[in-house]
């Protein structure tokens, strides 16, 4: 079809993993940002969001494949704590998702909450593509930094390419365990039937290139009629922060549909539905993490898919991993009001 016929949203992608399998650190990598280095503990605690713009997606992958065609106007992001005490944010965030990335620590193998992402995954039916990441950690690895990886492998000596092997096989296995059958990504003809390895380093960005060119062009090419763009809003609070100089506000996950500044709200309170009006839309800069403190843009309106920080009086009480509602002028807010106090 022609270019700009089809009217997609961005494909909502949530990484998931053990704990320090690299999930932040490859985000970081791809932002150029250090939200990970800034976590208290080097774990994370709480469920994140950052938005690539096509345009960094293009720019980061022009090595790999200068004439890629996004269709998609970028990519949502949802990081996930793997930490084992987190179990409800890696289902809240992996209920956003269209697709997922599974991030396995190559040295380390499938873990304890490799596995419970992965079934997670499984039981709503996520597409996900894994990432064996750490490569650079290899004995003897040389680094060739932002490369894609079939052009690294050509590069490392021979003893390295045994180890990684050794360790590719291993994986393997352990997800044939699981019932799964898994192929590096340019090696695996079968595509849904098969799960797709991207080997990648965080640190040295090597099959970073790889893991976003497939993602996109997967997502555009088999979800096309989940990813088009519908009016009616779905969102949902992701989380629930006081922020100075704007008071309690919510961070939320835009799926589908547009907010706009003054329309009429509805979330499920602890005392009962809140009903408020918006205030201000606000996002982080383009390749910002939402849940890291900075300055935001203001919009009069916004589309999905998103990340959104929302102020409004009244959010004190809000809670996270419920549905927002927007009331129509049409609408019956009583109804609505119900129907919020379900989730
Ligand atoms: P949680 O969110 O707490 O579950 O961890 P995570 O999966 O986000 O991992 P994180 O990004 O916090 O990385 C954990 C540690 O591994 C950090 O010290 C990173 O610097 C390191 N790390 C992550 N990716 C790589 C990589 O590709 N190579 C190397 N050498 N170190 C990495
Ligand atoms: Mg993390
Ligand atoms: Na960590």
């Amino acid at each position: 079809s022609i270019e700009g016929e089809e009217n997609l949203r961005s494909p909502i992608c949530c990484i998931m993993g053990h704990v320090d399998s690299g999930k932040t650190k490859l985000l970081d990598c791809i932002r150029g940002t250090n939200v990970q280095e800034g976590e208290a503990g080097g774990i994370t605690q709480q469920i994140g969001a950052t938005y690539f713009p096509a345009e960094n997606i293009r720019e980061r992958t022009r090595e790999l494949k200068a004439d890629a065609r996004l269709k998609v106007p970028g990519l949502l992001v949802i990081d996930t704590p793997g930490h084992e005490s987190f179990t409800n944010l890696r289902s809240r965030g992996s209920s956003l998702c269209d697709l997922a990335i599974l991030v396995v620590d190559i040295k380390a193998g499938l873990q304890p909450q490799t596995i419970e992402s992965l079934n997670l995954l499984r039981m709503r039916n996520t597409e996900f593509i894994i990432a064996l990441n750490k490569v650079d950690r290899l004995y003897g690895w040389q680094t060739c930094k932002n490369a894609p990886i079939v052009k690294s492998l050509k590069q490392q000596p021979k003893d390295v390419i045994s180890e990684f092997n050794v360790e590719l096989k291993k994986v393997k296995n352990q997800f044939q365990e699981q019932g799964l059958n898994t192929e590096l990504y340019y090696k695996n003809k079968e595509m849904g039937e098969t799960f797709s390895i991207v080997p990648t380093s965080a640190v040295s960005g090597e099959g970073v290139p790889d893991l976003l060119l497939l993602l996109v062009q997967w997502a555009q090419k088999t979800m096309v009629e989940k990813l088009t763009y519908v009016d009616e809003v779905q969102c949902t609070v992701l989380e629930v922060k006081v922020i100075e100089g704007h008071g309690t506000t919510i961070d939320v996950v835009l799926v589908n549909g547009e907010l706009h500044e003054g329309d009429k709200i509805v979330v499920c309170g602890l005392q009962g539905p809140i009903v408020t009006t918006i205030r201000a839309l606000l996002t982080p800069h383009p390749m910002k993490e939402l849940r890291v403190k900075g300055t935001y843009l203001h919009y009069k309106e916004i589309k999905a898919a998103q990340g959104i920080k929302i102020t409004a009086q009244g959010l004190e009480h809000a809670i996270a991993g419920t549905a927002l509602h927007v009331v129509g002028p049409d609408d019956d807010l009583e109804a609505i009001k119900e129907s919020v106090m379900e989730d």
